[in-house]
């Protein structure tokens, strides 16, 4: 997590360092820090509680004068979210000053031999004690500023991007990253370089962008090519990539919210993600990873997935569609745990990587570990270019557009989508699937986009819904086969961005224990439309109506038992069973938001969480 943000050029920065900042807000928001050496050579450097803005009102009337800069916003691991342990950190002689992402494991041991060495500490914080360390191995071996960076970074354990200057050499920025994601911008004939945690601060001034590797260092000289080191100094020959992001996409396009705004981007984005991969003309699924791959993933052994959050229900999906369509065992992890269970994998299984941010710390390790193994490493990523896109030795983007509210919304529709088309591909080449059944399943993926702008069309009225619950401070979420996945999202979004506690649950599994809350104060949400066990989860709802359980449940237009039985239904178009979480999702997403406005909630930032989690 954090955000780093950094600029070197013939431009203020001040403006660019901001800006940039707010586009990575979402990585951190408890305090946030600017460095600029100004006009006259002295460091200036602001700090605040909080979010971006309070920075803003911090430096106002200060001098924000200066063409570098570096600048953070944070999500606190060590020590307390206060302005004292804010970044940028001062080295002990105020001349280096940086900024930093990710932990640094032996900060503690460094720490207690500076101390003895005479060295003093103004933060609680890991990464100033690698500052420090940069300082003293600068001063001691009388080194450049390249070399001590170099030959700390060789003596830290754990995970770092960082962005270094002196206000001595105000024309260079220095940049390195190991586990945590680095980008640097380069500007038109080198005469500028932004250095951002993604690209989205960068997006907008220069479309060429290096994604710099782990354990490498940039030094980023106006004027100058970019030189790219490894940390025993051997150059790396530095090849700039096409930068290609829709700056448009990175605002709220008149919404109140991001986490709105990407809700009602499904049905285009949905549209991008078959583009190209649906050819309606011969009722084909081409995904490259399967044409290129077809071998490793027809005859595998079992597959693995493994991911964290939102993708992790993504995940749960996915399984239950490659078992049915493909009959290829499927084992579903979570990341954290996967990477230190001593796993069983090797060579024969593919190991699948879900990730929107595609920087998640865990899932990174999970799959750097598994390749080791001998794994096939198969990504399901939305940021192209991160980390897990980088490790992985094929896959599939779900192509969903930049992110921005931390409750992940259209990125699990995108990943279910990419589920979907891809075990529909694998069972087509496999001849696990009937023609007949794989062309209805065809036609009715094309008709997904267009089902869910018609749960959109009732927003409002899952708005006035939601003024119901705003009291409520719990919530269970019931489903069956594919919507019990959905139920988990479902849940999760509520107490992630409205702070009310809910449990998803298996409906069925509910009578062995979750069933002793239900009371006529306990909303129960059933995941009630039309699929193969529509008629069991009647019975299931039946119970909870039976001990005065507050039920709404999401039901297929124009259900008619579900109706006589209990007294708030949302209704989405009918589709076909295995399409179901694409749409019955969506009024879950809605409720959510709906509840959490209502209750005054910052929707897109909610309290303790950050969008990509790049600590394990
Ligand atoms: C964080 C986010 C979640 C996300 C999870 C996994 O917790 O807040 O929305 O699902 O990380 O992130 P990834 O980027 O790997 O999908």
């Amino acid at each position: 997590m954090c955000g780093i943000v950094g600029y070197v050029g013939c431009r203020d920065a001040y403006p660019i360092l901001i800006k940039g900042l707010h586009r990575l807000e979402y990585r951190g928001y408890d305090s946030a820090g600017v460095a600029l050496v100004g006009e006259n050579g002295i460091l200036n450097i602001y700090k605040a509680v909080g979010k971006v803005s309070n920075l803003e009102d911090a430096a106002q009337g200060g001098d924000r004068s200066g063409n570098i800069g570096i600048a953070h916003t944070r999500w606190a691991t060590h020590g307390a979210p206060c302005e004292r342990n804010a970044h940028p950190h001062l080295s002990q002689s105020g001349k280096l000053t940086m900024v930093h992402n990710g932990i640094i494991e032996n900060a503690g041991d460094i720490r207690k031999q500076l101390l003895k060495k005479g060295f003093t500490f103004k933060s609680d914080t890991d990464s100033e004690v690698l500052l420090q360390l940069i300082e003293y191995t600068r001063n001691k071996y009388e080194a450049d500023l390249a070399t001590a960076i170099r030959s700390s970074l060789k003596k830290v354990v754990g995970a770092y991007a960082i962005a270094v200057l002196d206000s001595d050499s105000p024309d260079t920025l220095f940049a390195a990253r190991k586990s945590s994601p680095l980008a640097v911008g380069i500007g038109e004939g080198n005469s500028e370089f932004f250095i951002a945690s993604d690209a989205s601060p960068i997006a907008g001034y220069t479309n060429k962008i290096v994604y710099i590797n782990d354990e490498e260092l940039a030094i980023c000289k106006a004027g100058e090519d970019l030189c790219v080191t490894t940390l025993d100094d051997e150059s790396v020959s530095v090849r700039a990539k096409e930068l290609d992001l829709d700056v448009s996409m990175l605002d709220k396009g008149g919404f109140p919210h991001y986490m709105l705004k990407e809700i009602f981007e499904q049905p285009e984005v949905l549209r991008n993600c078959m583009r190209g991969r649906l050819l309606s003309a011969h009722r084909r699924i081409i995904l490259s990873a399967v044409t290129e791959h077809r071998e490793e993933l027809l005859g595998a052994r079992r597959f693995i997935m493994v991911s964290c959050g939102t993708s992790w229900h993504a995940a749960l999906i996915g399984k239950q569609l490659i078992e049915q369509f493909c009959r290829i065992p499927v084992e579903v992890a979570y990341a954290s745990e996967f990477r230190y269970s001593n796993p069983v994998v090797g060579p024969g299984d593919v190991v699948f990587a879900i990730s929107q941010s595609g920087e998640t710390a865990d899932t990174l390790s999970a799959i750097q570990l598994a390749k080791e193994k001998g794994a096939l490493i198969f990504g399901i990523v939305n940021a192209v270019g991160s980390s897990i896109a980088r490790e992985s030795d094929t896959g599939t983007y779900i192509h969903v557009g930049p992110e921005i509210g931390v409750a992940s919304t259209k990125a699990f529709t995108g990943q279910t989508m990419v589920f979907t088309l891809l075990a529909l591909a694998i069972a087509r080449e496999k001849g696990s699937i009937a023609e007949d059944e794989f062309n209805e399943i065809f036609d009715e993926l094309e008709l997904i986009p267009g089902k869910i702008e018609s749960i959109l069309a009732q927003s409002d009225a899952i708005r006035e819904l939601a003024q119901k619950y705003v009291g409520s401070r719990n919530f269970l979420y019931l489903g069956r086969g594919l919507n019990y996945p959905v139920a988990l999202e479902g849940a999760l979004k509520l107490k992630e961005i409205s702070y009310i506690h809910a449990e998803g649950y298996p409906a069925a599994e509910m009578k062995h224990g979750p069933i002793a809350l239900v009371d006529e104060d306990m909303p129960v949400v059933f995941l009630a439309t039309h699929h193969n066990l529509y008629e069991k989860i009647l019975s299931n709802m039946q119970e909870v109506v039976a001990r005065k359980g507050k039920v709404l449940a999401i039901v297929t237009e124009g259900d008619v038992p579900v109706r006589g039985l209990v007294d708030r239904v949302i209704e989405v178009p009918k589709t076909l069973g295995c399409l179901c979480p694409l749409l019955s999702v969506v009024p879950l997403q809605l409720l959510a938001y709906h509840i959490a406005v209502a209750k005054g909630l910052d929707v897109d930032q909610p309290r303790n969480l950050a969008k990509s989690v790049t600590v394990e």
